[in-house]
């Protein structure tokens, strides 16, 4: 059975997306089956495999959105994309700001609302090592659903400003809600550190203060520097010149965290 995981944070901007899509990417290269479903309707993930993948076609089409198989009962396995190697897509788009709409709708019990998109993916994760869920910077029903079907979170926390509070607000959130009253088997894997600059006082302060908070072992020894490529990747989907210095910084952090977290499932 594959692994379904979320790199997430309430907050946004911090990087969840470009993570998710990276660290899925390098996942894949190793040989590892990986299906990324974007679970926002700004559909940011989307577009960068889109992008990404538009480099080998010309036109890439989406045929049914994620929104639109949810209400005609249309099973997921149909609206895979594929991207690459190894590497599929569940693309998303507008209509899904539809979904908290449709769950409410749909069923009169909360727990039903929460574990619905879990029912939505079983046949999925006998299909794929990993599975990641990029989900929007939100506390709602919404995500509650992705968190529900999760087994392991990635908490992305952004060394540079006061996000440590944010995190802690997260992870409580994540404890009494989804594992105390929805019952959900989700675990929190670690926190992986988003730095602003290598070296920089202000991400080594609140990086010792995680480290200090949430102890030592939760935190990844891997972390991510904000890197000029990445932003650049918005606009080009992901590059990986072999020759290129700058995609394999970029390749190069992010199969290091790949592996950290193949490492840390393995230990569960
Ligand atoms: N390591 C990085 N280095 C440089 N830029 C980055 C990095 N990670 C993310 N970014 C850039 O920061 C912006 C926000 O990143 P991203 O969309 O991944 O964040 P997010 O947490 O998913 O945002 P949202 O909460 O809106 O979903 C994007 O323009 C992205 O390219
Ligand atoms: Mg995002």
């Amino acid at each position: 059975m594959g692994k379904v995981i979320s790199f997430a944070n309430f907050k946004g901007g911090v990087g969840k997306t470009s993570t998710t899509a990276l660290v899925g990417y390098n996942l894949s290269k190793m040989g590892k089956k990986v299906l990324m479903i974007d679970f926002d309707a700004q559909a940011n993930l989307t577009s960068l495999l889109l992008k990404t993948k538009s480099k080998d076609e010309d036109i890439v089409t989406i045929g049914t959105s994620l929104m639109s198989a949810i209400t005609n009962n249309i099973n997921l396995g149909e609206i895979v994309l594929n991207i690459e190697d190894n590497l599929d897509l569940i693309p998303n788009a507008v209509d899904f700001s539809m979904y908290p709409r449709f769950l409410e709708k749909e069923f009169d019990d909360e727990n039903k609302r929460v574990s619905f998109f879990n029912s939505l993916i079983v046949d999925l994760k006998k299909e794929y090592d990993y599975i990641f869920i990029d989900v929007p910077p939100t506390l709602s029903l919404l995500n509650d659903t992705a968190f529900f079907s999760c087994d392991q979170i990635v908490v992305v926390l952004q060394t540079q400003e006061r996000s440590l509070a944010g995190a802690e607000i997260f992870i409580k959130y994540l404890q009494d809600t989804l594992i105390d009253i929805f019952h959900s088997g989700v675990d929190i894997l670690g926190i992986l550190p988003v730095l602003s600059k290598k070296g920089a006082k202000v991400d080594l302060v609140v990086l010792e203060e995680a480290k200090k908070e949430f102890g030592e072992n939760n935190v990844f020894n891997n972390t991510i520097s904000i890197m000029e490529r990445v932003k650049r990747m918005d606009m080009t989907g992901i590059t990986d010149d072999k020759k290129d210095i700058h995609d394999k910084r970029v390749h190069s952090a992010f199969s290091n965290v790949a592996k950290e977290l193949l490492d840390r499932l393995e230990m569960e």
